[in-house]
């Protein structure tokens, strides 16, 4: 492949403890492209994105071995600075994490942080960033408000334009917009698409018609081994490897087709059992209804009382350090 390369990964291995879940990976990711990251669950998506910028191994019980080029830099240099590193990523996670303050400091948060004091140069900057991030008409006049009264969607935006405003060379996304609706989605997916000629993305999506319509390039990542690395219209139109061909032909089938989704956090037990019962009343049986859950004792409780009920818990996933989902098949309609 030709092109000006970002980031150069050279025989890249990641262990969690014992387990090992990258393997040798070699590839080199283009300048001001968008290059998207595909894969089963588990195959080691994230480990490979975090990677890129050094939060993989500040974690406990973690080991890396390889190199990583940014800039012709080796991040894994034990001379380089890792904030001044992560000075040129922004990293968008799956769930939008706005700071607990205003609209405005959110985004003037880097800047200050690096010494611009002038209010006019900030004002502007702000205004710049919330542009850049397609969220600036719909809070201008709101800027002094709190952050977290924004919708998931538009804080995913304003998470966007707090990464730029640290003025990144590259921005990551892990599954961005796997937590918003269609329409904050394709917002989102249209801002990486106008951002990617100042911009190196790259992207970790489940969604494959998202990755067909972003990616510039693809790496399709298995059991932590890259099976094929290419041109994203090659990749998709004419795949070289079997596996490629059978994950995106949807053979995979570790992921489960939901129907009805419900948030629970902030709720305990017996709500939040109650309203699990009260949303598979609503659904078919065979259909799929995916909780999330915040209260760790009902990752317990809610999947024995709902089999008790006869229907089929597929699921229990942790998302991250305090949330749960939980996937139920219904199964049976009526009384027991
Ligand atoms: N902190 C950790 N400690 C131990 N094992 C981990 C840790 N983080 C991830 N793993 C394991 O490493 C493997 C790769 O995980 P990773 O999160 O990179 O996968 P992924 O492709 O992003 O999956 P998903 O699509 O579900 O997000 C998995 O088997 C996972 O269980
Ligand atoms: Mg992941």
């Amino acid at each position: 492949m030709k092109f000006k390369t970002h980031i150069s990964i050279k025989d890249l291995n990641v262990w969690y403890e014992k387990h090992q879940v990258l393997n040798n990976i070699n590839i080199d990711i283009p300048d001001k492209k968008i290059t998207v990251i595909i894969g089963p669950s588990g195959c080691g998506k994230t480990t490979l994105l975090k990677s890129f910028n050094r939060l993989i191994d500040l974690q406990d019980g973690v080991m890396v071995s390889g190199q990583v080029f940014v800039d012709g830099e080796n991040i894994y240099d034990e001379k380089i600075e890792v904030t001044h590193l992560r000075k040129k990523m922004g990293l968008l996670s799956q769930r939008p994490q706005v700071l607990p303050m205003s609209i405005y400091d959110n985004v003037a948060y880097s800047p200050r942080i690096h010494g611009l004091k002038n209010k006019k140069k900030l004002d502007e900057l702000v205004e710049h960033e919330l542009n850049e991030a397609g969220l600036w008409n719909e809070v201008k006049e709101r800027l002094s408000g709190p952050a977290s009264k924004l919708s998931i969607g538009q804080q995913q935006r304003l998470c966007l334009a707090r990464g730029l405003a640290a003025d990144p060379e590259i921005i990551l996304g892990d599954e961005p917009t796997s937590a918003l609706d269609p329409i904050s989605a394709e917002k989102i997916e249209q801002r990486f698409l106008d951002l990617k000629n100042k911009y190196t993305i790259v992207l970790v999506t489940h969604n494959l018609r998202q990755a067909k319509r972003l990616a510039d390039y693809v790496i399709f990542l298995y059991l932590g081994n890259i099976i094929e690395y290419g041109k994203a219209d090659e990749i998709f139109k004419n795949p070289k490897y079997s596996k490629t061909k059978d994950y995106l032909n949807g053979k995979f089938i570790e992921e489960h087709k939901i129907d009805k989704e419900l948030n629970l956090k902030g709720t305990v037990c017996p709500d939040n059992f109650v309203k699990t019962k009260v949303a598979l009343e609503e659904l078919e049986v065979g259909q799929v209804l995916r909780i999330i859950i915040d209260y760790e004792q009902a990752v317990i409780e809610v999947p024995k009382t709902i089999e008790y009920e006869g229907h089929k818990v597929l699921e229990v996933k942790s998302i991250n350090r305090t949330d749960w989902e939980i996937i139920i098949e219904k199964r049976n309609d009526g009384e027991i």
